[in-house]
């Protein structure tokens, strides 16, 4: 992304922010707990399904599209967390971008091969700025797991892209915990298993809504 477009991102995120506020206000947006091991989250490479075109909402809500009437299909989904470098200080006003499948495992993209359906109100991709303390949120559907070859599927996951003026762009995936296609992941399991925890999310409960804490920490 380029200067200009960072800078309105800066701006549409203060936007977004506010109009935001009341989702993100609930419990589970509390900081993301520092964590002890500040050691680096391991690297992905960004996959083919990165957007041609950003969606007509460019923020961090990706249940719905412009309109609020039509919902996205799936397990609706809080995802906050930190990032962080290697002293375990926060990184502040970090562009941090998200894309994934829908919940049926389709991406929004023309190089997709899977004929699975799209959802008309999913928004695909979002983005958010880090805060003072480093933190982001997303609320989004769990992606469906898709083929990524006749011999391999891939488990539920979601893209994310970090930028910000001190670190080279980062891109990583975040995986959910308890996926038995999480074990059989070329990509996953290309990282030691030590490594590969950092990358799985146990999502919870709070106040009735699934809740899951990825802190990101970069080099
Ligand atoms: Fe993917």
């Amino acid at each position: 992304m380029k200067k200009k477009d960072f800078d309105s991102s800066r701006r549409n995120f203060m936007r977004n922010s506010l109009a935001l506020g009341t989702l993100l206000a609930n419990e589970w947006f509390r900081p993301a707990p520092v964590i002890a091991n500040c050691a680096k989250t391991p690297r992905e490479t960004a996959g083919p399904f990165y957007p041609l075109r950003y969606p007509i909402d460019k923020d961090n809500d990706l249940t719905f599209l412009n309109d609020k009437s039509g919902k996205a299909e799936g397990e609706r989904i809080f995802i906050s967390g930190r990032v962080q470098n290697e002293g375990c200080e926060p990184v502040r006003g970090a562009l941090v971008e998200i894309w994934q499948a829908c919940s049926t495992g389709r991406y929004n993209h023309p190089r997709d091969p899977n004929k699975a359906r799209l959802d008309p109100h999913f928004q695909y991709w979002g983005k958010a700025l880090t805060d003072e303390k480093g933190e982001y949120g997303f609320k989004t559907v769990k992606p469906g797991s898709y083929p990524a070859s006749w011999f391999w599927t891939r488990p539920p996951h979601i893209h994310f892209m970090i930028q910000s003026k001190q670190h080279a762009p980062f891109t990583t995936q975040m995986y959910f915990a308890g996926e038995p296609l999480n074990e059989k992941d070329k990509l996953l399991q290309g990282h030691p298993k030590t490594e590969q925890q950092k990358c799985i999310v146990a999502f919870g409960k709070v106040k009735g809504e699934k809740v899951g804490i990825f802190n990101i920490t970069l080099t």
